[in-house]
Formats: structure tokens, sequence, C-alpha cells
């Protein structure tokens, strides 16, 4: 078996494992990909300030997100039409997550539902991570359907009214199979297979600030905010009433030439004030990126890409490594850097690069 030290492993794995369809979605991203380079070139422009002496004998990652405890500050990201990368799909993802003591959003394109998830992973803290679609009667379902399987949170994505042009999918052709199950949006799209582009085309453009409080009320459950990269939005989320807000460019994957998510995590955090809980997601693969989004802000990360290839590589087993190198690799940093819980990170553990 090959050595599977870090997530690049895992990355190099499941490139040499997924079709090029499956691969260029899933590692692709928009128009130059400029932003999707930037999200992990921005964690090199950070370099940390440690401390020592600090007696760093008992470390623990563990914290709370949404008043939820989690044994480290990573949930894994909402991830569409994850069948595509193991038989097993989310339920698998969702065995990994528990098992690595963390929580799950799970996509409006899932190929599982929200109960098989729950029945796969009895006990894991399980968001729902919300497209509207133009049919509201389907996003009531969906909701619905979360609520009832137990779902903690709605992640509303904001930062997709329509998808970005991906031209790694456009030239391999990559479509999604028409027998994909997708329990949320199958009976809207029905059984042509298509492209991503023609799936999103189906969600609704319209959705403005006024549609949070109807989403919190029809879910009854708090409503996380994904895709804020300004200090505007994030006052009106928290003006909205948003629980918490996701500093997400969606991986590189929509507006490309936003800047990388940790450039604009500091704007962010000072303007929700504490009001709300602040994440983060977008290029990490080493728990000294986890450490350094925290430094700077973010209570938790999101990771998406980084389990998603522990899916591809070795199914639930996979997502698990992945999320305990993640976990390991923070439990040092955090030694290091003189810390012993996540909460001891400030921005004084870190600087602009000078070079
Ligand atoms: C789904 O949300 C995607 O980015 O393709």
């Amino acid at each position: 078996m090959s050595v599977r030290l870090s997530v690049a492993d895992y990355e190099r794995l499941a490139e040499e494992r997924l079709e090029p369809g499956q691969w260029a979605y899933l590692a692709g991203g928009s128009g130059d990909e400029w932003t999707l380079r930037e999200n992990s070139a921005a964690f090199a422009r950070w370099t940390f300030r440690p401390r020592v002496l600090c007696d760093v004998s008992e470390i623990s990652t563990a914290t709370t997100v949404l008043g939820t405890p989690i044994e480290l500050p990573v949930v894994v990201a909402p991830v569409a039409y994850q069948q595509l990368y193991h038989p097993d799909g989310e339920c698998a993802t969702a065995r990994g997550a528990a098992a690595a003591g963390t929580g799950m959003a799970v996509s409006t394109f899932s190929t599982r539902s929200h109960e098989e998830i729950a029945a796969a992973a009895p006990g894991l803290a399980q968001w729902c991570k919300l497209y509207v679609f133009q049919d509201r009667g389907v996003t009531r379902e969906h909701l619905a359907g979360a609520a009832a399987a137990g779902c903690r949170a709605v992640v509303l994505t904001v930062d997709t009214p329509r998808l970005a042009q991906r031209e790694r999918d456009l030239r391999v052709g990559f479509e999604i199979p028409s027998d994909l199950p997708l329990p949320y949006a199958r009976a809207t799209i029905g059984d042509a297979p298509q492209n991503p582009a023609d799936q999103f085309a189906l969600l609704d453009p319209s959705v403005s600030w006024r549609d949070l409080e109807w989403i919190a009320s029809e879910g009854g459950l708090p409503v996380v905010l994904k895709g804020v990269l300004t200090a505007e939005d994030a006052e009106m989320a928290v003006e909205h009433g948003a629980a918490a807000v996701v500093v997400s460019n969606h991986g590189g994957r929509q507006l490309d030439g936003v800047s990388a998510t940790l450039d604009v995590l500091p704007e962010v955090a000072d303007a929700v004030g504490g009001r709300a809980e602040v994440y983060l997601d977008g290029g990490i693969r080493r728990g000294t990126d986890v450490a350094k989004a925290l430094a700077l802000g973010a209570r938790a990360v999101l990771a998406g890409r980084a389990p998603a290839f522990g899916l591809a590589v070795a199914g639930e087993e996979g997502v698990r490594h992945v999320l305990e190198l993640l976990h390991d690799e923070l439990t040092l940093a955090l030694c290091l850097l003189g810390c012993t819980s996540p909460d001891e990170l400030t921005r004084a553990h870190v600087q602009r690069a000078t070079t």
C-alpha cells in the first residue's frame, strides 16, 4: 500500500483512482482557477509567532460549533454527488466524520438522504446545506426532511445564484449520470444525464436577505450563511439573524478573482465582532492551515476536498484517516505554538510573511 502521511498523499491517489470527469469536478475551480490557487497560496503568506515555555504537556483540539462539542475544529464541508467517489457516498463520509469526532454538512445534491446518513452514523452532528430551488415546494420538503432527521443547522450557500464556468469539466464533457440518486433534487431535475450547470440552473437566483427569516422558520434551525467575503455582508448576516457565517469562495469554484478566504477572514471576523460564529473554508490541507485560520478569527474550518480525497481512496476509513491527520498536525502545531487548546490561538500567533 502506498504511504499516506498527508492530505497531499490522498490527493495524488484520488487523482489516480477517479475517472477524468470525476476528478475534474472534484478538484477543479472556475475561470482561470486563480482563486482556487490563491486559497492555498494564502496559507504561505502568513507565518507563525510561537511562544515558548508554556506547559504544553496536555493538549486538546476539542471545541464546539453552535453549541455542539466536536473533537477537532474541522467540520466536513458539503460536497455534492459523493456516490461519484465511493459506492457508499455520503454514508461513508458520515461514518468517517463520526469516527473522527466531528460533524458534517450534507449537500442539497447529496446522493443519500439525511435519514440514511443518520442511520449510517448515529449521533453524527449533521447540518443541512441548502440551495433554494425555484420550486419552493422542493425546498420546503428538503427542510422538513432535514429537521425530521435531526439536522442541527441549515447552511445556506449564498454565492451560487448560477454556477460559474468550470472549464475543466467542460473540456472532459463531465455529466452527472442519470441514475445517481439525488433525494433532494431528482424530482425537479428528471432523468436526463446533465452537466452540473444544467442542474444548478434550477436554483432560484432571486433569493435575497428577505428569505433568511423564511428559511430559519421553515426549518426551525439556526442558519449558517456560507459565502460571506466582505464586512458589509457579515454585518447584514448578523442583522438578519445568522447564527454563523462561513468565509468561503466555494473552494475557488464560483467568482474567479475574489481573494483567498484566509486574506478576508480578519475583515469578516472584525465585522462580526463575536455576535455570530465565524468559520472558514478553502484550501485546507494541513493542521497548520487550520491553526492559521483559527488565529485569524475562525472558530472552526470546513474541509471539503480533503475528506473527499480520503473517500475516493479508501471510503469511510480514508475520510477518518484524513481527519485524523489534520487532528494530529493541529495538535503538533498547537504544542509548538505554546497553546494547549484552539481557544488559546490569537492573532499574535501569526504575522504576514515578509518575503
Ligand atoms: C457544488 O456546490 C459545486 O461547487 O459544484
